[in-house]
């Protein structure tokens, strides 16, 4: 397998960093600035004999060299700063990812895309529309790692054991998402059964605002170990064909009752991609805020250079 990660900034190196140490395929960096994939991937490079472990890394700053890829990974674009929404990057990382885009388009038509630059769900729909891609091979990455962000603050407030936590979140990568606390489970026993409703909702607020949380921390950029972990994740599951239901930010075409909008939804992942999309029993308050963040999404898709 060889997969290419475009964007070598904190994402896009960690990510590739973890998927060489998966040991999943060969890993190519590409970034527009010069030598920064290549340095990037030369660190790497070095860090085998350390580890004792022979993966393939290299570096570039030419898209052309993504021909043959298999994964396609795009982090490229700009991150969030301090007091910034995930939806002011709108403009600028649609211009970036346009570009982008139309290599991957191509060079490489049969390749399956993850897309991890904000804002998210739109810019995977942006893809999705200058691709031409089938929605199966290209969606994007979002409410797993925000799935994360929830099962650990739920470990934290329960004192459990945050891998013993199955948290659920779907809707938008943005302050519409919804963590379902009635699909969030511990060892299997509704996370409803050990905390009031109150409890439930500071959690979600908290898991809502953690990627703003953690911008505001570091001062300039924004996360990167949990969102590196979340590509990887679904990288492995596509790699290994494991038929893992991760979320992912999906092309809906009638699910949940929505159609041509791309959102977080559980799906089933494996070697196709999106090998199936997995519909929740939502209640009508959750099903109906859905409804309001597509209607958000579509307003904002009307300024999309399409
Ligand atoms: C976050 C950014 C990556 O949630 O969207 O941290």
């Amino acid at each position: 397998m060889k997969i290419s990660i475009i964007g070598a900034g904190n994402v896009g190196s960690t990510t590739a960093l973890r998927l060489a140490q998966e040991g999943v395929g060969d890993i190519l960096l590409v970034d527009i600035v010069k030598g920064l994939a290549q340095g990037k991937a030369l660190d790497l490079e070095d860090a085998r004999p350390i580890l004792k472990f022979n993966y393939s890394i290299e570096g570039t700053d030419d898209i052309v060299n993504i021909k043959g890829s298999d994964i396609i990974v795009i982090t490229a674009g700009l991150a969030r700063k301090p007091g910034m929404t995930r939806e002011e990057l709108l403009a600028k990382n649609a211009a970036i990812l346009k570009e982008v885009c139309l290599k991957i388009k191509e060079s490489c038509p049969g390749s399956i895309v993850i897309v991890v630059t904000n804002p998210l769900d739109l810019m995977t729909y942006f893809a999705l529309k200058v691709t031409g891609f089938s929605p199966d091979k290209l969606f994007g990455m979002g409410v797993s790692l925000d799935a994360g962000r929830f099962a650990n603050l739920i470990g934290k407030e329960l004192n459990v054991p945050c891998t013993d936590i199955d948290a659920c979140v779907i809707g938008p990568h943005g302050e519409g998402m919804l963590p379902l606390s009635a699909f969030s489970s511990i060892k299997g026993v509704s996370l409803n059964k050990f905390v009031d409703e109150a409890k439930c909702e500071e959690l979600a607020r908290k898991t809502v605002y953690r990627g703003a949380e953690i911008v505001s921390l570091l001062g300039s950029g924004s996360a990167y170990y949990a969102p590196s972990a979340a590509v990887a994740a679904i990288v492995k599951a596509i790699v290994k064909d494991e038929k893992r239901n991760i979320g992912v930010s999906a092309y809906l075409n009638g699910e949940y009752g929505i159609k041509d909008v791309c959102i977080g939804v559980p799906c089933r992942m494996g070697r196709n991609g999106i090998e199936g999309i997995i519909e929740l029993a939502l209640s009508e308050k959750e099903r109906s805020t859905l409804h309001s963040s597509c209607v958000s999404l579509k307003q904002l898709l009307s300024q999309l250079p399409l």
